[in-house]
């Protein structure tokens, strides 16, 4: 059924997010038919286009980022005719009369603001927004990560914003959120009894997760070189898979019931500082290499322009040993690590399950390896159970590993929606229980800034890697300290 008539304003309309994810999206939701005859996408950007203009950039986009098979002639027909284009200055008063005249007379459809833009920007556009009176009583804000750079900032931002909007207006995003097999987790954890029994540090030996992409910094080097893997990935996608990896049992799905356990973990995170950021923590970039094949340039050659010449110290893979210091997760770390520039794009979170007791079998029956529960989250969806079983044969009992596999696409023969098809909807739907509210987002920068922090006052260098490895053998050494390695063949094996 389609959702509610609204007006989509998105800022920064010519920007790589824009193009790459929101327009796919609603386009996406368009060919479904969730979308009404009145509802309208707006873009937002500074350059000076016309809508005949914008409109092939919106086409060549999509033709370019959706299957051959999304697209089609009729719904792009369709869809094109809703786009409009406003050309105007968040920094300026220059185009804001002109979006107000393309809103007039539309104060009661649902108006969403998405604010795809760099995080400085979204103080100065809502405050335009509402000198502007552009802020009706049905008006949403969407903000994009990152939400600043560090704590001081984002509460900076949070303000800024939150004196424009309600905090109920107000709908932070993190995409992996909408993820399906990041919302299975929940279905995992809470529709099985299975699980939660053995879901503590009395069962569990270790968690590993893993965020591996391939690709570099593509054309972002401006904003990556000034931010990070551990700005860019750790303190929101990742903190999020811990959040509800970790988390107790929320009372309902109620917005406000999960996002209450999500802060708790975050709060529960043992602190790295200087005296344990050698120990804890590994940041790394890539050197030249290859990556399936092909040869890939250094992070420096690819970022190189835009910092300027200098060496930069920026990381583009981190690795970290972290604690949840409560009573279920006690003693048990959950290793994290994200790279750009691996094997292969694949994130995956991997249960490790304590070694049985005792073994009662022979040492000719090779080794007992550790159950491990293995949720894969792209690509090819899938939840894995590793067992112990005996190889079938007469000649005496050997145990080898088996494994239970529930691939998504084969069970549930569905197309697999993109995480801000999802996410776009929702904020018209009003729901805003896969959105961060202001207190996680901050509790989040706060443990992530510790670890900025001893990183410069340890005057950390970034360690090399080659291009198209797990990174930096020092991130091997991370876990392997402990006695324990990372799934690594597992990933790759697909
Ligand atoms: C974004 C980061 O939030 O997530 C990018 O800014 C990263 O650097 C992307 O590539 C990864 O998202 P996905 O959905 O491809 O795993």
């Amino acid at each position: 059924a389609p959702v509610e008539t609204f007006d989509y304003l998105v800022f920064g309309g010519t920007g790589d997010l824009a193009l790459r994810k929101l327009l796919p999206a609603l386009y996406l939701r368009d060919k479904a038919g969730q979308i009404t005859a009145e509802s309208r996408v707006m873009a937002i950007s500074r350059s000076q286009l016309d809508l005949a203009e914008y409109k092939a950039k919106a086409e060549e986009a999509l033709r370019r980022h959706l299957h051959v098979d999304e697209f089609d002639e009729a719904t792009w027909e369709r869809f094109g005719a809703r786009l409009d284009y406003v050309a105007a200055d968040a920094t300026s008063t220059h185009g804001w009369d002109e979006l107000q005249t393309h809103l007039s007379g539309r104060d009661d459809v649902v108006r969403v603001f998405y604010l795809a833009t760099s995080p400085e920007l979204f103080g100065p556009i809502s405050e335009r927004l509402q000198a502007f009176g552009l802020v009706t009583e049905k008006s949403r804000v969407v903000l994009e990560k990152p939400i600043g750079r560090d704590l001081e900032s984002a509460k900076r931002i949070n303000d800024e914003v939150g004196s424009v909007f309600a905090e109920e207006q107000i709908y932070r995003i993190d995409h992996y959120l909408g993820k399906e097999t990041v919302q299975n987790l929940l279905a995992l954890r809470f529709a099985n009894s299975l699980f939660e029994p053995v879901w503590d540090a009395g069962h569990v030996d270790h968690v590993q997760i893993t965020v591996a992409e391939t690709v570099g910094v593509e054309g972002r080097g401006g904003y990556y070189d000034n931010s990070g893997a551990l700005r860019d990935m750790v303190q929101n996608h990742l903190m999020q898979l811990l959040c509800l990896v970790g988390m107790e049992p929320p009372v309902s799905l109620d917005q406000e019931a999960v996002r209450d356990e999500k802060i708790k973990v975050l709060r529960s995170l043992k602190p790295i500082g200087v005296e344990n950021i050698a120990a804890c923590t590994v940041r790394g970039q890539y050197r030249a290499g290859a990556v399936n094949g092909a040869a890939v340039g250094s992070y420096a050659e690819e970022a190189g322009a835009s910092s300027g010449g200098k060496p930069s110290n920026t990381e583009t893979f981190v690795a970290l040993k972290v604690e949840i210091e409560n009573w279920r997760w006690s003693g048990v770390p959950f290793y994290l690590r994200t790279g750009k520039r691996m094997p292969a794009k694949v994130s995956e979170i991997v249960i490790q399950f304590r070694q049985v007791p005792h073994s009662i079998f022979p040492r000719g029956a090779g080794e007992i390896t550790p159950n491990l529960l293995v949720v894969r989250l792209q690509p090819d969806e899938s939840i894995r159970l590793n067992l112990m079983a005996k190889d079938p044969g007469p000649g005496g009992m050997r145990l080898r590993e088996a494994s239970l596999n529930l691939s998504f696409a084969e069970t549930f023969k569905s197309r697999f929606p993109d995480a801000y098809e999802r996410l776009l909807m929702d904020v018209v739907r009003g729901n805003p229980t896969l959105f961060m509210r202001r207190d996680e987002v901050e509790a989040a920068w706060r443990w992530t800034e510790s670890i900025l922090d001893a990183w410069a006052a340890r005057g950390d260098t970034v360690k090399p890697y080659i291009a198209g490895t797990w990174g930096p053998s020092q991130s091997v050494a991370l876990i392997e300290r402990d006695g324990r390695t990372w799934h690594d063949d597992a990933m790759t094996a697909g």
